[in-house]
């Protein structure tokens, strides 16, 4: 009888919905297929960015654990983080009108299908990420109110904060950052140099630093995280290029090396700005102003209307969704600025190193018998 009951019971809820979808007042839901940086509630991110964007339609964004009570067939939209897939784990079943959604926030060439490309072919709808060219956009962060006073400044009496905890990657931020780092005073922190940074601690150095090394291990074009982020923290970032960066953040709130010839002249413009207090200012003109950096027109709300609207989408044009932007990466931004710097030096000397030392333990070696 509980059998028959139960049965009933789930015909009347299909029955509603189906009800509710002809009378167009249906609420899309999108189930969060994978966890997100080890994160099973990551559709609560998703809500947040769309009451954040002030969306006028709603949408309901949920975690897989709902599956349960409901079939596959019940989500509007899919969202698969891409780093999180399990290809043995993909959906059994699925319909022509469902959309599926590729999410990832790194960078190209750390996300999944670049390395293993093993999806089904034609799998996936549309893309979400943090470049303006995928169908939706998803920032790390955005622009919110601030104030800095004058007296904010005087506890900032260290230069240049750095918490790095990639320590080889493609930007090559970690010859640079050695290379500043004999010429300028670098507070240096993160796993790379063995000193993890806590929550407190970090508001405590952003407190008393006036600059922050915001420099991604990938240079790829928007490709901005939380570091660059910080500028809201007031403190001023230091990121590779003003070419990456200018359309997520404010134009005047952080230093690009890439504006500079040379190491020399960058270390002359953070002196200038260490001693002077009114040129320093001037990278918080944003708080002063009404800059809508907080909201890109293709965010959450973008896919929660064209959910709203799918039964007119053209699904042919929807099919082999794919980030499209692989190839916006710069490789030559930190050679270019160490040209002529004593790096090669440096290199040359870890190669004798790592040959000494070869040569030591073949002789100790050699010693033993
Ligand atoms: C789905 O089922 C779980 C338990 O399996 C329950 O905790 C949850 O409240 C249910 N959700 C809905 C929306 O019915
Ligand atoms: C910043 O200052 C303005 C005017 O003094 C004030 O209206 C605003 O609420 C302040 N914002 C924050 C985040 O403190
Ligand atoms: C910076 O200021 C703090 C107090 O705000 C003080 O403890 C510290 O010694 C100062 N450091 C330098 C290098 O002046
Ligand atoms: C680094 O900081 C110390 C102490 O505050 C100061 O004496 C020195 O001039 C600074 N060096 C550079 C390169 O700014
Ligand atoms: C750095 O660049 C500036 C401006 O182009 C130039 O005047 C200066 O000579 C350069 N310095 C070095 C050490 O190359
Ligand atoms: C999404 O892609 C699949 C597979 O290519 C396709 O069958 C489906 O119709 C597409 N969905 C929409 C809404 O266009």
């Amino acid at each position: 009888f509980m059998w028959i009951w139960q049965k009933f019971l789930s015909t009347c809820l299909v029955l509603r919905y189906s009800n509710g979808e002809s009378s167009g007042e249906q609420i899309p839901t999108i189930l969060a297929w994978t966890p997100a940086f080890g994160s099973h509630v990551y559709h609560t991110w998703f809500q947040d960015r769309l009451r954040d964007e002030k969306c006028p339609k709603q949408c309901k964004f949920v975690p897989r654990v709902h599956e349960r009570n409901h079939s596959i067939a019940d989500y509007d939209a899919v969202v698969f983080h891409s780093r999180d897939v399990e290809l043995r784990d993909l959906p059994k079943s699925r319909k022509s009108d469902q959309l599926y959604l590729l999410f990832s926030l790194e960078a190209p060439g750390n996300r999944a299908e670049e390395t293993h490309k093993w999806f089904p072919p034609f799998y996936f709808n549309r893309t979400v990420g943090y470049s303006s060219l995928n169908d939706y956009v998803y920032d790390y962060d955005r622009l919110v109110d601030a104030n800095l006073t004058k007296d904010a400044v005087k506890s900032k009496n260290h230069s240049i904060l750095a918490i790095i905890s990639g320590c080889r990657t493609a930007s090559g931020r970690e010859s640079l950052i050695k290379v500043l780092w004999a010429h300028l005073n670098i507070t240096l922190r993160g796993s790379c140099y063995g000193k993890s940074v806590s929550g407190d601690e970090l508001d405590n150095l952003i407190k008393t630093h006036r600059f922050v090394i915001a420099m991604e291990n990938s240079a790829c074009m928007e490709y901005v995280t939380e570091k660059a982020f910080r500028y809201k923290s007031l403190i001023v970032p230091i990121v590779l290029s003003r070419k990456l960066v200018k359309d997520i953040i404010p134009a005047d709130s952080f230093i690009a090396v890439d504006d500079f010839d040379n190491v020399t002249e960058f270390k002359d413009r953070i002196s200038t700005l260490e001693r002077n207090e009114d040129e320093y200012m001037k990278y918080f003109a944003w708080m002063k102003r009404e800059d809508d950096f907080g909201i890109r027109n293709k965010g959450v709300c973008k896919l929660c209307t064209d959910l709203h609207n799918r039964r007119s989408l053209i699904h042919s044009s929807l099919a082999n969704a794919v980030f499209p932007d692989a190839n916006l990466c710069e490789r030559r931004i930190v050679d270019r600025l160490l040209e002529g710097e004593t790096r090669v030096e440096w290199e040359q000397f870890v190669f004798k190193g790592e040959v000494l030392t070869l040569i030591f333990l073949l002789f100790l070696f050699i010693r033993r018998f």
